[in-house]
């Protein structure tokens, strides 16, 4: 039977923690198959839509927008935690299981009104996408949509995303986590 994009996707158990099931991408994007195949996915429900840029969210979001941006012939702006980007920046905070963590965008890559892709690997409560949908909004883009590789629903992610009327696309979903 032919293999889908979630067929290559490794399950490690309990890591980081005990109980909890580590969705791995790194075997779906070590097989040249599985790697074409997860991009051509991602960009199929873009197809005939104006994107300027495609901002990626580190870390395993830069693979995927890298690919993602190079294909569409875009431009491909890094979204980064703190203390990473060299240039002037804009930050958001957003929560961790345990703590905060912050998301840094340079305050130039995204002009007023450039219609713009967020690419992650996962969306899990999408703490990460909201804060990087705040910062391009904060620069003036418009969000085209936010596209994941992973969706896990029970953490409610999507809804967060969509409430906010941005557009989530996934390749494949996992319950549980
Ligand atoms: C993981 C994953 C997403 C984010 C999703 O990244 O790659 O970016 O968590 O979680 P959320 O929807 O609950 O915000 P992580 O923060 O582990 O960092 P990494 O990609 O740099 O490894
Ligand atoms: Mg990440």
């Amino acid at each position: 039977m032919t293999k889908t994009v979630k067929d290559y996707i490794r399950a490690i158990h309990d890591f980081p923690h005990e109980g909890i099931i580590f969705r791995d991408v790194t075997t779906l994007f070590a097989d040249a198959r599985g790697f074409r195949m997860a991009v051509d996915q991602l960009l199929h429900a873009y197809a005939g839509q104006r994107i300027d840029k495609v901002v990626g969210l580190e870390a395993r979001g830069f693979i995927l927008g890298g690919a993602v941006a190079h294909q569409l012939s875009t431009g491909f702006v890094p979204i980064r935690k703190k203390g990473k980007l060299p240039g002037t920046v804009i930050s958001e905070a957003y929560q961790l299981e345990y703590g905060e963590a912050v998301m840094e965008i340079h305050d130039d890559a995204l002009a007023k009104g450039d219609k713009v892709l967020i690419v992650d690997d996962l969306l899990a409560t999408g703490g990460t996408a909201d804060a990087a949908i705040k910062l391009c909004k904060r620069l003036g883009a418009e969000l085209v949509g936010c596209a994941f590789v992973i969706d896990l629903p029970e953490l409610g992610g999507r809804k967060l995303l969509e409430d906010q009327g941005v557009t989530v696309e996934a390749l494949c979903s996992f319950d549980g986590h």
